[in-house]
This record gives C-alpha cells, structure tokens and sequence, in this order.
C-alpha cells in the first residue's frame, strides 16, 4: 500500500510527523498521542502498551507498524490456560524419536558392552546434548523473535488473556530480551524487536509489566478522525452521510450497551450502507442494518428505541420504546469528549461493557499482594507463579542444567 521505502537506517521515523504520515500512507490514521508513543518506541526501544476496548485499532498497529518499517511480524495471540512452551519454543519431539529410530543401530552399539544397567543409563544420558540442541528446538513466537537473523516486530496480542505465569515470563523477556534454554544456554537477541502489546482490560495487568512498557489507553477516536478512517477506507458512502453515520455510531456508544460499536463496525455500517445505495440516513434504514453494528439482542432492542432521538431530538417517541433500563435519556442532551465518547460504567443488569465486568470479578481485593499493583513501589515481576507452571527458567543468571 505505501509507496515509502523501507527504512536503511537504524531509526525509522526523523520525527513524530514522519511516523504519522507513513502510518496515515499505511492507511493507519493516528492522533498525536499515537504518533509519538510509536515514534518513542522506535528511539527507546521500549516495548509499546495498547490497552483499550475492542476495534479500536490495537492490533492494526502492530502490523501497520510492521508494515511502515518493512519488518516481519510475529504474534503471539494469548489465551487463558496458554502454557509458555507455546510462547517460547517446544523440543520437537517427533523429530527426535524419528532420530532415534534411524539411529538405533548406532545406538545400540554405545551401549552393547555396558556391564550393568546404570551404566548403560550413564552412556546414553552423556548423548543428551545431541538430542536436545539447536536441531530439535522448535521456537515459538519470543523466541523467534529474539533469534531471528533480520529486526522484527513482535505482537503480543490480548496479553490480559494471558495467565500471570505467562505475564512473568514477558516481563523477564522484556526486560532483558533474551531467553536461558536450560540445555542450550541463553539466547540474546540479535536485534531488538519492536515489540506492542494490547490488552482488552478483562484483568488489570501488573505494575511490573505496564512499567516496562509505554503505555497507551486507546480510546474510540474524536468525531474527526473517525470520520478521516472511512474515508481512509473508500467505503462508497457519500461524505455528508458517512459524517452522520460517525455522529449516529457515537451516540449508540453512550447507550451502555454490552458491547459499543467500534471503529471497524462504523466502517461494516458505512460499507453495508453504500452497497444498498443508501441516499438518506432514516431510522428505518439504520434499524434495518443495526446487526452490523450491535452484536447482543437486548443491545438490538436498546439501540433501535433509541434511534428516532439520536437522529431528531425532538422526534415522537412510543411510550413502549422508552424504558429499556439505561439510566438516561435516549441519545440527547448527553456530552461527547473531544476523543472519548466512552460509555459510563454499566448498570449491574446491563452486562458487561468492554470487559470491565470480568475484570472487576476476576479482581478480587487481596488476589494479589500490594507490589503486583505497584501501591509498595512495585519492584520486580510478579511474584507467584502458580505452581505447575514457569517449569523453564528464561532469564540469564538462573540454575541451568548444562551450563555452556
Ligand atoms: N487508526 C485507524 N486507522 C485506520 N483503520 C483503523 C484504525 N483503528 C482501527 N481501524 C480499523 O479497525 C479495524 C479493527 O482494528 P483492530 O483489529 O486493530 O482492533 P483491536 O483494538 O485490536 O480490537 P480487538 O480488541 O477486538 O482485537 C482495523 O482492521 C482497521 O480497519
Ligand atoms: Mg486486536
């Protein structure tokens, strides 16, 4: 998409402005704060975290990001319950049976004038390192991206998903860019990866982590830049009407709904309503294409009553369509913040809205101790590491097996 070359020198972006304008050719529109966090991370090589509600462009940095430096991308999508063999490298054990199959002749004659057992078991033990080296390691996506031979850009994608076992080992990789293999040695990267992170806030992450990182709450856009994305994205919807649809999607965010409309849904709404050829913005038109962007049915019920007043205030409303529970009037009289537009915390029957329910569930008071929020200085990583998990050791200076 961009016509830019990709960056010969070892910094990206001469300055803010020049970030901007090669994530804008990338068909990524950022605002200031965007454009100098990334700028900044390019100077301090400190990874970057995006924490916000979803579709509000998190993981589209990343490989806008990847796209404007002509990087490779790597990701690593976290889920609950992710064992960090699968973030970091596996031994590919088919292979190494495969090895031993082939090489059970060779084998057998190590060990075919051993006198006892236990001797036979020394013999092969001292054959370890063929089995477990370079040649048999799998690496996964922080390994490959602390080995790789060219710099790449590491996607740490959800990374509240994640288990804290998990978030540990980040924050050692993080920290030190470099992972300790217990039977090979320590990996150092060759070249330091530009590395996002982006989290949904379902849980708060530790003070260790954010600190680490520059960190960035990704909100949903001003009406303006809204605005300038779908044009980014040639919908087909005619300027005036595309200018209302933005005003419409960010009056339904003020409903409390479970789930509020975001970026990409105004471009699905935008989109849909340019193919039907859409020439007026009606309540019976948004009604009838609100799926595209309202995903829950009592949010459906909810947004649709509240149509006919966020097109016209003054609009004659049905008793039987007021009251559906949210605690003020339907899309009138309510104020937008220059770049906000969030919606108030939900009503305790309203669901939950961007994850904030599960997060408040999830955190209980003392399921961490003071240092995890960061309220006693917050020196280290997490503490507990729960047990069945963080098996591996990953940072440099830890008890290795076989030392190199
Ligand atoms: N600043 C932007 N410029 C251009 N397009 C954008 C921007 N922000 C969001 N988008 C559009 O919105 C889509 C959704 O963004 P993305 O998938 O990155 O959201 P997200 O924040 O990662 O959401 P989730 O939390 O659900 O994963 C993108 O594919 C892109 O088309
Ligand atoms: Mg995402």
């Amino acid at each position: 998409m961009t016509e830019t070359p990709a960056p010969t020198g070892a910094f990206p972006f001469a300055d803010v402005d020049e970030a901007r304008t090669r994530f804008a050719d990338a068909g990524y529109l950022t605002d200031d704060r965007l454009a100098t966090t990334v700028y900044l991370q390019s100077r301090l090589d400190k990874p970057v975290l995006l924490e916000g509600p979803a579709g509000v462009g998190k993981t589209q940095l990343a490989a806008s990001l990847a796209e404007v430096t002509g990087r490779r991308l790597l990701r690593l999508q976290c889920y609950e319950g992710q064992d960090e063999s699968k973030a970091l490298y596996e031994w590919d054990y088919g292979k190494q049976l495969l090895y031993t199959q082939i090489l059970r002749e060779k084998i057998g004659q190590l060990i075919e004038d051993a006198p006892d057992l236990h001797e036979a078991v020394e013999r092969i033990a001292k054959q370890d390192s063929v089995f477990f080296s370079d040649r048999f390691l799998a690496p996964r996506p922080l390994l490959e991206a602390i080995s790789s031979d060219e710099p790449v850009v590491l996607l740490i994608d959800e990374v509240d998903r994640a288990d804290e076992a998990l978030e540990a080992v980040l924050l050692e990789l993080l920290s030190e860019f470099q992972i300790s293999i217990p039977e090979v040695g320590t990996v150092v990267a060759r070249h330091l990866p530009y590395v996002v992170l982006t989290s949904n806030n379902t849980r708060d992450l530790s003070a260790a982590l954010k600190r680490r990182c520059l960190h960035l709450f990704l909100e949903y856009p001003s009406a303006e830049r809204e605005l300038e994305i779908l044009r980014s994205k040639d919908t087909g919807l005619p300027d005036a009407l595309a200018a209302r649809l933005v005003e419409v999607v960010r009056d339904l965010r003020e409903l409390e709904l479970r789930k509020a409309p975001s970026i990409s849904e105004t471009i699905d709404w935008a989109r849909t309503l340019a193919v039907l050829g859409v020439k007026e913005l009606n309540a019976e038109v948004l009604s009838a294409t609100l799926n595209v962007v309202v995903k829950y049915e009592r949010d459906l019920t909810k947004a649709a009553a509240a149509l006919p007043r966020i097109l016209d205030p003054n609009a004659e409303v049905p008793d039987h369509l007021h009251g559906h529970g949210h605690g003020h009037g339907h899309g009138h009289g309510h104020t937008h913040s220059a770049e906000s537009g969030r919606p108030s915390a939900p009503s305790s029957d309203d669901g939950d809205v961007d994850g904030r329910e599960v997060r408040r569930n999830k955190d209980e008071p003392g399921r961490h101790d003071k240092a995890y929020y960061g309220k006693e200085g917050g020196s280290g990583g997490p503490k507990r590491v729960p047990s069945g998990q963080g098996k591996k050791s990953f940072a440099a200076g830890r008890a290795r097996k076989r030392p190199v």
